[in-house]
């Protein structure tokens, strides 16, 4: 049988394991497909680079416009990462009617109506299982085995990083700036995080699986978002008292009527009896909800190469599958064209922390400013006594604009000292 022949973009840390399993699978891979997958090219930055995987130097270029438009091409395997020259050298491939699969959350997150058209001029497939929580097959069970639920919610932890550092604090009681030093030391973290701990990876990948949730267009600027790096080891200390945990959640939920959703990345307190708050460490764990399949949990290495590369190889055999069949895989589906509502419209919970005068009429004036909001109050406890009084509130479930209206009030009442801390509460309705 004729070889589908695949061009590679990026020789980092995911493609010197595509190229690893590429050699060592050949011929399972064969047989699943029905044709041998042979490399055809190699471009990378640096022709001189060390790596981590001998490449033939005969594969290797740095002209990836010419190796993605050869005609004998069949398929391209994006991973080089960021937007351009990304997003050029998808489209042209896939407007030469080439397949492609891709690991790039950003450029999806950013700009997917693009890729997803040249798909659909070019015949051909887009595969992206990868951009989301690595190994964990995921995307393709939202596209294909869900198409025929309803998706109520999506709620998972898709940045293995954070929960790294959250995981550390938690079990520790280390500070952040510890924690993160750990990480990176150990390799999790980057040297520069900003794209993880400010939330940024997680709106991407909480872009894509709404997107695909709802059957509407996401980009990532839509996705509310707010990072790990104010968080405490007291936050975390206060959590773990009341029987609960910190983490980063990405949360994409359809409105109670039905006719918009929220997406949303932000740390949350969730109960030590939630599925999520047993992952720990680097892991990564999805819970989706749908109206028939009930609650699903999907589990596992949210990154890595060799976990990401297992989630492109199954793209691979898709894709080539597809093609020896003369067909394609199931175009990007928007059709539901729901809105994005604001953040200030997602219902959740609260729980407050706040430094207060010790003396009678406090918790009276403090209820009664939740009350003008609207907001109503679940439990009240006090902590210390005198200048160390500290009243944690957990409030009931209430709009997040009513709670960022109720928090300010609170700023301005003259007998709280301080709003020590917020944190919202997610996981237990
Ligand atoms: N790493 C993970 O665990 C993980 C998990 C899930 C998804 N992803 C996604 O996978 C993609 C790749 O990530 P990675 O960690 O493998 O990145 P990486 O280690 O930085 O590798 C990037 C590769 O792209 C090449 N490259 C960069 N600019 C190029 C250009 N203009 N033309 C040709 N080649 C170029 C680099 O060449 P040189 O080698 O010559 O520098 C390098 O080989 C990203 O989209 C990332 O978000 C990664």
């Amino acid at each position: 049988m004729k070889p589908l022949k695949v061009a590679l973009l990026g020789c980092g840390v995911v493609g010197s394991q595509v190229i690893r399993l590429l050699h060592e699978q050949a011929d399972d891979l064969a047989a699943r497909i029905g044709a041998p997958l042979e490399l055809a090219g190699v471009a990378v930055r640096r022709l001189g680079r060390k790596r981590d995987i001998d490449v033939d130097p005969a594969l290797l270029t740095t002209d990836a416009e010419s190796l993605v438009t050869r005609d004998d091409i069949d398929i391209v395997v994006e991973v080089i990462g960021g937007i351009e020259p990304a997003r050029t050298l998808i489209v042209a491939a896939l407007e030469r009617g080439k397949s492609v699969v891709t690991a790039n959350k950003a450029l999806l997150a950013e700009d997917g109506s693009s890729l997803h058209e040249a798909a659909r001029r070019g015949h051909g497939d887009l595969y992206f299982e990868a951009s989301v929580a690595g190994a964990i097959p995921l995307l393709r069970p939202l596209r294909e085995s869900l198409a025929g639920d309803h998706v109520k919610r999506v709620l998972g932890i898709v940045n293995g990083t954070t929960n790294y550092i959250l995981d550390k604090m938690d079990t520790t009681g280390a500070s952040f700036t510890d924690a993160l030093e750990e990480a990176q030391t150990l390799g999790y973290a980057e040297a520069d995080p900003t794209a993880d701990v400010e939330g940024f990876d997680a709106a991407a990948k909480a872009a894509i699986l709404a997107g695909l949730a709802f059957h509407s267009r996401v980009t990532a600027d839509k996705v509310h978002r707010e990072g790990i790096t104010d968080i405490t080891a007291t936050d975390v200390a206060s959590a773990k008292a009341m029987g609960y945990v910190i983490k980063l959640l990405a949360i994409c939920q359809r409105s109670d009527d039905g006719h918009s959703f929220g997406v949303r990345v932000h740390p949350a307190m969730i109960p030590r009896t939630h599925p999520l708050a047993g992952v720990r460490e680097a892991y990564n764990a999805v819970f989706v909800e749908a109206e028939s399949a009930g609650q699903l949990m999907f589990y596992g290495k949210g990154a890595g190469g060799a976990p990401t590369a297992s989630a492109v190889l199954g793209d691979l055999v898709a894709v080539g599958r597809n093609r020896l069949a003369g067909t394609h895989g199931p175009e990007e589906s928007t059709y539901a064209d729901l809105a994005v509502h604001p953040m200030g419209d997602t219902v959740t919970r609260c729980h407050v922390a706040l430094d207060v005068a010790d003396k009678p009429g406090v918790l009276a004036r403090v209820a009664d400013l939740f009350a003008k909001h609207d907001v109503s109050i679940q439990t009240v406890r006090q902590e210390g006594h005198g200048d160390d009084a500290q009243l944690v509130i957990v409030t009931h479930r209430a709009t997040d604009a009513a709670l960022t209206a109720t928090m300010e009030g609170l700023r301005e009442l003259d007998i709280v000292r301080a709003v020590a801390s917020v944190m919202r509460v997610e996981g237990d309705d």
